[in-house]
């Protein structure tokens, strides 16, 4: 960070340097011209006065359509997330809310539900339940929850499931929190054995939520989500991951989450520490697979995403750019995406470095296109500590889910050439799941002379 400063002081000051050697050149110059000169002066600043004039009325204009825009809306943020544009349905009127009313003369630990008005003493015409009441709390806190944002567009890619589910677990995670907006019949029957018969995932309804556009059920939804999730899980988990079925937070060092945490937080003054944040580092899909899947011992363990790509962006993001974090739930008020967005007073974030751990996000060029590849890179091979177990738990896992699901066909091991005799565009056997470059690779492998 002082170094960063540093460099900032330093181009001001060049800065000033260069104006002061441009005036200095007025001086060589005759009395006519620095009279047209400051007649030209003169006109400029006129023009200039104008055009701050035009600026100022327009800003006016645009900021009071603006606190138009948050004042006819019901505030339910505060008006803190001027983005949040929440289209309230009012409740019916139920008749039990006198009810509720009664309970106001108690104590506060009595308080069974809250109302939501619109103005003070307005009479309460909805009904919200008080969850997780001091006497609901477990005494127990286990120690991590995973909660992903929720599932869309008829989501079937069960291997890649089945997959976060185990090696999460593997990294310490008691529990996975998924919300079912529209999920594939396979990953329904999938994740109803996970939650039913080994208890490691909760799977939560959000279908049919008010919602305009496909649009909003990303951004606007996608925070209500986490948010759910981590309210819910307040008092059941001393720690909440927030992360999307693509990613996983990976410790170098340690071997679990938890173990990471631990020794992070005994290091630095871990009572205001309630969040970590760690890196994002890009695993493009389209780089060429790690060799050692060629000769992969199943089918499942060639399908595993963290055992396949092995090559990363050699940059990694700067924390709060599409990096991941794993917060102390009952420090927080309000959960963002990338950040946590409110904190109770006295808490605050600690950056994990990179050489601790990292988020290992698995995906295509975040740009559409192949272009990507073409970005510096490294192998890094850190998942690979968990490979054996990996392989082991979900072999098993499938078997079971075998027995019990209709689960999809995979891709049997391709026996591909070495890395380096391939073209750096080329994708065999990817887990994009397309048929084309399916056969493309089998082509390649028959007849080499057609790539290059
Ligand atoms: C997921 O949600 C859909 C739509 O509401 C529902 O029909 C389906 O039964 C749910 N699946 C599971 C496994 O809960
Ligand atoms: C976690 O990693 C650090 C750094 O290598 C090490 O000092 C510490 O003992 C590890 N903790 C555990 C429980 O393995």
């Amino acid at each position: 960070m002082g170094t960063r400063r540093a460099g900032f002081g330093l181009t001001i000051t060049n800065g000033n340097a260069s104006v002061t050697g441009s005036s200095n050149l007025n001086f060589s110059r005759s009395n006519a011209g620095i009279l047209k000169d400051r007649a030209n002066m003169s006109f400029m600043l006129v023009i200039m006065f104008f055009a701050v004039f035009g600026l100022i009325v327009l800003t006016e204009i645009f900021l009071i359509d603006e606190r138009r825009g948050i004042n006819g809306r019901t505030n339910v943020h505060g008006g803190s997330h001027p983005n949040s544009l929440h289209r309230l349905v009012p409740m019916p009127d139920r008749p039990d809310y006198e009810e509720v009313a009664g309970d106001f003369a108690d104590e506060y630990i009595s308080f069974k539900a809250v109302s939501i008005v619109a103005r003070l003493r307005a009479s309460p015409t909805n009904r919200i339940h008080i969850q997780n009441r001091p006497q609901d709390r477990p005494v127990e806190r286990q120690n991590l929850a995973i909660c992903v944002k929720p599932l869309h567009f008829n989501y079937n890619r069960v291997l890649q499931l089945v997959e976060f589910i185990e090696l999460y677990k593997i990294l310490g995670a008691n529990h996975v929190i998924l919300y079912n907006d529209t999920i594939g019949d396979e990953t329904g029957c999938t994740l109803e054995y996970y939650e039913k018969t080994r208890g490691l995932v909760s799977l939560l309804p959000w279908h049919g939520l008010d919602m305009i556009s496909q649009r909003e059920i990303r951004t606007e939804a996608l925070f209500a989500a986490l948010n759910d999730c981590l309210y819910r899980s307040m008092y059941k988990y001393e720690y909440v991951a927030l992360v999307d079925l693509d990613e996983f937070i990976i410790p170098r060092h340690n071997d679990t989450i938890i173990q990471l945490i631990r020794w992070m937080t005994s290091r630095i003054s871990s009572k205001s520490t309630s969040a970590l944040s760690f890196q994002n580092a890009f695993f493009y899909l389209q780089w060429p697979d790690d060799p050692l899947i060629t000769i992969a011992k199943s089918p499942t363990q060639a399908g595993l995403v963290t055992l396949r790509k092995t090559r990363r962006r050699l940059k990694l993001h700067p924390h709060k750019q599409r990096s991941k974090y794993i917060c102390k739930p009952r420090d927080i008020v309000e959960a963002g995406n990338h950040f946590v967005w409110e904190f109770l007073a006295g808490h605050g974030t600690l950056n994990v470095p990179s050489d601790a751990a990292i988020l290992h996000h698995y995906r295509v060029c975040e740009f559409g296109g192949d272009d990507c590849v073409k970005t510096p890179s490294v192998v890094d091979k850190t998942a690979y500590k968990y490979k054996k177990q990996l392989t082991n738990d979900v072999d098993e896992s499938w078997l079971e889910l075998g027995k019990i699901c209709r689960l999809p066909q995979l891709e049997p091991i391709s026996r591909q050439l070495p890395e380096r005799r391939r073209h750096p565009l080329f994708k065999p056997n990817s887990l994009l799941n397309d048929m084309k470059t399916q056969r493309y690779s089998v082509d390649f492998l028959t007849n080499p002379s057609r790539i290059v």
